[in-house]
């Protein structure tokens, strides 16, 4: 059983992943709307993955007999325009949603309860590679430009990740 708080801030947690799935999915329709496939699909996948972040959190919830509260999620913001602002855009939202998992274990920590403080390691984790995955792709971006041949070859390789974070995440499941 954990507190009340810690379901309160959990419950809040599994809305801020329902928004980054919401948040990937609106730049992968926007990706597909330029004709980038690889682009669209790798967001697909980040859709995915948030998604299964978000029900990690409420089975763990479950398993512990806290209640799960489902709240709206915001509307995404407006389209980015460029691939740069995509990934840019991509880059700060997984380093607040970084801040907030650490809030977490900061208060699983002081009220001693290590059975969610071990439960959020495994995110802790995962942000960690994330927010790197993200700054390389922003770092060619920067690199190579957004347009034209550097834009095209990027795509592709991101056509290729989106398929193994797609294997991953179904065995994962
Ligand atoms: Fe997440
Ligand atoms: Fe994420």
């Amino acid at each position: 059983m954990i507190s009340d708080i810690m379901a309160t801030q959990i419950n809040a947690q599994i809305n801020r992943e329902f928004y980054s799935a919401y948040l990937y999915l609106a730049l992968s329709t926007e990706a597909e709307g330029m004709n980038l496939r690889g682009t669209g699909a790798w967001f697909l996948a980040k859709h995915h993955e948030e998604m299964m972040h978000a029900m990690k959190m409420v089975r763990y919830l479950l398993d512990q007999g806290a209640e799960v509260t489902l709240a709206g999620v915001t509307a995404p913001p407006p389209k980015a325009q460029t691939v740069l602002a995509m990934f840019e855009r991509t880059l700060e939202h997984e380093r607040s949603v970084t801040a907030a998992i650490n809030d977490l274990v900061d208060h699983a920590l002081s009220e001693k309860d290590h059975a969610t403080s071990i439960f959020l390691h495994w995110f802790i984790t995962e942000q960690i590679e994330e927010e790197a995955t993200v700054n390389d792709i922003l770092g060619r971006l920067r690199l190579f430009g957004d347009s034209g041949q550097g834009l095209l070859m990027l795509d592709n390789e991101l056509a290729a990740t989106a398929q193994t974070m797609g294997q991953a995440s179904s065995a994962a499941a």
